[in-house]
Formats: structure tokens, C-alpha cells, sequence
């Protein structure tokens, strides 16, 4: 079938404001859009700039705004997007993200709240003889936060970051969620100072665009409210 990419263009080096390119190419229906991608850097134009790298959802580089919702290319068949959509897709980078080539964003804002709430075990008890238990029930408690895949869908389709880009935003708090709620983490009281400030989890409105983006399908508003009952709970035990 016969497509359009409609793709946000940009060089810092050389452009002054982001315009948009059209490209027509002949896609098969059941390509993924990053196969469409590809096809237009191989044969039409070799300066388009985006990142890839698995091709199969696991290292998270692809993610862009694809007809204004966030997602990744090479999970995004051709024929879902031109069926609902029409036969031009419209391709922009991540919000809230300073573009350094077209496609291509500065993940460091995203990478530093990420990194801000220690998104690590932490726990200096000596370990036991064999391992730190934990019951299959206490791991379904977060199983789905471990497989976030650092992709910044969920950042880029966060409204709340539109008007607040200080937000610590949906992965960070849902990473921080998946060590406060592991049995083994000891890390609560290091993350609070992140987490309980205005800039931390409170922001959030729960309008669910950055659940409804996730390629991994986690749980984030639910885990972003389970935080914020986290510290309420232990501020009204801390106040007692
Ligand atoms: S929570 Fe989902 S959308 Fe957000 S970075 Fe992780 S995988 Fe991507
Ligand atoms: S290229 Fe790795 S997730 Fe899409």
C-alpha cells in the first residue's frame, strides 16, 4: 500500500524552527512503522535522523509520537495506524525533550529524574545464607513495573509535564514503586526526599495517558497512587 510519513524535521545546525517532510513510499500492510522508517533513510533520504537499535520492543529507543499518541515504531504495525488513521502518519519526537535531530531526543532530563529516586535495591542487612526470599505473591505486588524498558512513552504523554517539566514524571515514580513494594528493599526513607516534595509524585492528576501509552503495558497510575498512599501512610505513623 501506498503511504505517506509526514515526519518532523529538524538541525540544530542548521535549521531555525522544526518543519515537516513528507515522504510517499510503498509499505506492506503488515511492516512495522520502524521497517517504514528504515526504508526512507535506506532509499530516499539518508539525512533523517531516529534512533533504533532491537527492532523488537526490548531496548526502548524508538519511542516517538506517532499521530499525536506516544508509542514505539517497531510495535506499531503500518495497517493498525493507516486503518483508524488514513494513509498519512504523522511522526514527531518525544515531548517535553529537547530534539537533537529530528526524531532523535536529549533523554538526559528523563534519565536524571529516573536515576533521582535510586532505582536500585537497597538494603544493607546481611544477606542469607542463600538468598533474599520472597513469596510469589510479594513479587506480583510489582511484577509489572520490571519490565519497563526506559522508553519515555509515558513522559511524553504525560499532560501534566506540559505545564510542570520540574514533574518527576511516570516512569521514575513507577520505577521507585517497583523497590518500595519489594520485600527485600529497605530503600523507602532514601526515596521519600524525592518522591514527597511538589515536584514529586503530587502533580499527578490521574489522567492515564501514560498508562494508556505504555508498549509494556504497567500499571503506572496505579502505582503513582499506591506511592502517594505509601507516604501518606507512613507521614500520618511519623506524625503520630
Ligand atoms: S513505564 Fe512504560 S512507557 Fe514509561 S518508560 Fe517504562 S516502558 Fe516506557
Ligand atoms: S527498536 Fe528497540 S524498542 Fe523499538
Amino acid at each position: 500500500m501506498k503511504i505517506i510519513l509526514k515526519i518532523q524535521r529538524f538541525n540544530p545546525e542548521t535549521d531555525e524552527e522544526p518543519y515537516f517532510q513528507e515522504y510517499t513510499l510503498d509499505a506492506d500492510p503488515n511492516e512495522r512503522l520502524l521497517d517504514a522508517l528504515m526504508q526512507v533513510k535506506r532509499f530516499q533520504d539518508g539525512s533523517l535522523g531516529f534512533r533504533k537499535s532491537c527492532a523488537h520492543g526490548v531496548c526502548g529507543s524508538d519511542a516517538m509520537r506517532i499521530n499525536t499518541k506516544d508509542g514505539l515504531a517497531c510495535k506499531t504495525l503500518v495497517k493498525e495506524v493507516v486503518d483508524k488513521e488514513g494513509d498519512t502518519v504523522v511522526l514527531e519526537p518525544l515531548r517535553y525533550l529537547p530534539v537533537r535531530r529530528d526524531l532523535i531526543v536529549d533523554q538526559s532530563d528523563f534519565f536524571n529524574k529516573y536515576r533521582s529516586v535510586k532505582p536500585y535495591l537497597i538494603n544493607d542487612e546481611p544477606v542469607a545464607e542463600k538468598e533474599r526470599l520472597q513469596s510469589q505473591e510479594e513479587r506480583m505486588q510489582f511484577d509489572d513495573t520490571t519490565n519497563c524498558i526506559l522508553c519515555a512513552s509515558c513522559y511524553s504523554a504525560c499532560p501534566v509535564l506540559a505545564d510542570n517539566t520540574r514533574f518527576l514524571g511516570p516512569a521514575a515514580i513507577a520505577q521507585a514503586y517497583r523497590f518500595n513494594a519489594d520485600t527485600r528493599d529497605r530503600g523507602f526513607k532514601v526515596r521519600l526526599d524525592v518522591l514527597d516534595r511538589a515536584d514529586g509524585v503530587w502533580p499527578c492528576q490521574n489522567h492515564f495517558k501514560c498508562t494508556q501509552a505504555c508498549p509494556r503495558s504497567i500499571l503506572i497510575t496505579k502505582r503513582i497512587n499506591q506511592t502517594k498512599r505509601l507516604i501518606e501512610k507512613y507521614r500520618g505513623k511519623t506524625k503520630k
